[in-house]
């Protein structure tokens, strides 16, 4: 990530999730200091690299962007706004929030599982696009048990609703037939479950459980989410800024 220079009240209000007039508040009470000066102008320039900013005697380093897992439950739909349904947004905490946060990908309202939110869009789009080649595995229990012929149909392009022909995906069938592990590259509307009705059979139960090599954290339960680190982003198999 390289250095910036930004003005001061902008820098807070970005990294603090505050408005432009409450950064300036906090300015003009002297509440903030920049490599230890307290800070007079609210136009002073930051290099987001190397300053160190306190506001009320605490620091904070710098991040130009921010990512979140949550582990969505089902009832909510990914989008930033929604009329009828809670989004996936209103399940960050106050603290966590920033400005222009949305959901990367779209999860079904009755799917659950990994979703990431982020401020960054050119790293959604990238981890979205299927020549990015960044996995997304899926745990989904069939009504019916999935048959060895399967693994198959799903590794040779499967045609959906008889004409949107799909890029091979993979099945594993665990030790219970009725529960398999998919693992694709794109994301289609309804993918799995089209993919399954074309296989004559339905999903009953769909949880996304990874996003390129990040695998769900298990100890978040349905609706909590935390911030991703910058190694676990790496795991996705994007590199940040580029
Ligand atoms: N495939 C689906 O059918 N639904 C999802 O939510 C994700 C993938």
């Amino acid at each position: 990530m390289g250095e910036k220079l930004m003005r001061l009240d902008k820098f807070l209000s970005g990294q603090l999730n505050i408005s432009r007039a409450d950064a300036k508040e906090l300015i003009k009470k002297r509440l903030v200091t920049v490599n230890g000066e307290t800070a007079k102008l609210y136009d002073m320039k930051i290099n987001t690299a190397a300053d160190s900013v306190c506001s009320e005697g605490i620091p904070f380093a710098y991040r130009e962007h921010v990512y979140i897992m949550l582990n969505k439950p089902a009832g909510v739909v990914c989008a930033t706004r929604d009329r009828l349904s809670d989004t996936v947004l209103e399940l960050i905490p106050a603290e966590m929030r920033r400005k222009n946060l949305f959901p990367a990908g779209r999860l079904d309202k009755d799917t659950v599982g990994f979703v990431l939110i982020t401020d960054d869009g050119e790293f959604a789009h990238n981890m979205l696009s299927p020549k990015k080649h960044v996995d997304k595995r899926y745990f989904a229990v069939l009504e019916r048990p999935a048959r060895p012929e399967d693994t198959d149909l799903f590794a040779s392009g499967m045609v959906i609703d008889g004409m949107e022909k799909c890029l091979p995906a993979k099945l594993e069938i665990t030790e219970d037939p009725k529960e398999v592990y998919i693992t694709l590259r794109e994301g289609k509307y309804h993918q799995i479950k089209r993919m399954a009705e074309a296989a004559g059979n339905k999903v009953v139960y769909l949880k996304r459980v990874s996003i390129g090599g990040l695998a769900l954290d298990e100890s978040l339960n349905e609706g909590e989410c935390r911030e991703i680190t910058p190694e676990e982003l790496d795991l996705i198999g994007l590199k940040v800024g580029t």
